[in-house]
């Protein structure tokens, strides 16, 4: 509106009188419209600028798909489990190859809490050998180990007398580097070995969350591979391929709006960078496999594990591979989502 009235001021002052009518090619001129401007420029953003990015800086990608820098939550030292009331949790730092630090939090059982106060990494590490299961827990993809969710996971399986480690994948959290598919198994590889070093005849399960399932799986399949008998896995929220479309980015959001964009720049599992090949995975284990879900999963849709379970029940049998399903919960988030047009 502003703009409007200056113009007007001054093609008056332009014009030696106010009654003169407007005269020449110069005085005929579009009315501005703001609105046009936004959607030239939005439109500019998302079909330009956006792909344009991502085709030049190639690890943007990474970025939108782990999501790894956005460190959630803020504030808290990742050295100090006790602030989140882990007391009787270590934090340590595992190189998984050179030049790769992961920074990985030890729970023992909670019924070892007041003898875990003050004790060193060697204490923890003997205490590993105590019978006890063992969980690896995988964490999905952003914020950090100390995620409330994860810590009450962690709580929980202590709580009930195992073990517990979480690490933060690289490029994550404390952890040096930078993420990929196969430095993520790499990684986990590492603490797999670390941990069975150290714990005996325990059971070593590796519990993956989300993204964690992704890796879980490409785990199990390495180890399979080098020959190593797997205990099992827990599989919560798994999703079958990063093909499959989740719901789970803005990222993944703009190459839904714009169908036709994924012709012009290639979404980022097209070339093999994000591939997390779940359902191929699953026809190669054969260790117990649990999976857990939640029949509103909005980012995983439950036919998509009903489908995986078939899938492992066939490659093992319908006693190694367990689906529990969990009722939804009701919440403004789950109807905002449900209200989202179905994936395809
Ligand atoms: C330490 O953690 C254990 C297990 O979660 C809990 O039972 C205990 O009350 C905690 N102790 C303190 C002093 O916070």
């Amino acid at each position: 509106m502003k703009r409007r009235i200056g113009k007007h001021n001054e093609s008056s002052l332009d014009s030696s009188g106010v009654q003169n009518p407007p005269r020449g090619p110069k005085k005929v001129k579009a009315p501005s419209r703001p609105w046009l401007k936004k959607a030239f420029w939005s439109l500019f953003i998302l079909l330009i600028l956006v792909p344009v990015s991502l085709k030049i800086l190639p690890q943007l990608v990474q970025h939108f798909v782990y999501a790894h820098r956005i460190r959630v939550p803020f504030f808290v030292d990742l050295s100090r489990p006790a602030d989140l009331s882990l007391n009787h949790t270590i934090n340590m730092y595992l190189t998984s190859e050179e030049g790769i630090s992961l920074g990985v939090w030890h729970t023992v059982p909670a019924s070892q809490w007041e003898e875990a106060q003050g004790k060193d990494l060697a204490w923890y590490q003997k205490a590993l050998d105590s019978g006890s299961p063992v969980f690896i827990y995988l964490h999905g993809n952003t914020g950090t180990r100390a995620a409330p969710h994860r810590v009450g996971v962690a709580k929980v399986l202590s709580a009930l007398g195992y073990h517990v480690l979480v690490p933060d994948y690289r490029g994550f959290g404390d952890s040096t580097g930078e993420p990929t598919e196969a430095g993520f198994t790499t990684d986990v590889l590492f603490l797999y070995k670390w941990v069975k070093a150290r714990s005996g005849n325990s059971l070593v399960i590796i519990w993956g969350h989300s993204l964690g399932t992704g890796v879980s799986t490409n785990t199990a399949v390495k180890l399979i591979e080098q020959g190593e008998v797997f205990d099992g896995v827990i599989l919560e929220g798994a999703f079958n391929s990063a093909r499959q479309k989740l719901n789970i980015h803005p990222f993944i959001w703009y190459y839904w709006t714009y169908p036709g964009i994924g012709y012009v720049f290639r979404e980022p599992w097209a070339e093999n960078k994000v591939v997390f090949p779940t359902e191929a995975n699953l026809k190669k284990m054969k260790s117990p496999i649990l999976f857990l879900h939640s029949e509103d999963d909005y980012i995983a849709p439950l036919h998509f594990v009903q489908q995986m379970r078939d899938v492992a029940v066939k490659a093992q049998n319908a006693e190694r591979v367990k689906l529990v399903i969990f009722d939804g919960i009701p919440g403004i988030y789950t109807q905002w989502f449900i209200q989202r047009p179905p994936v395809a």
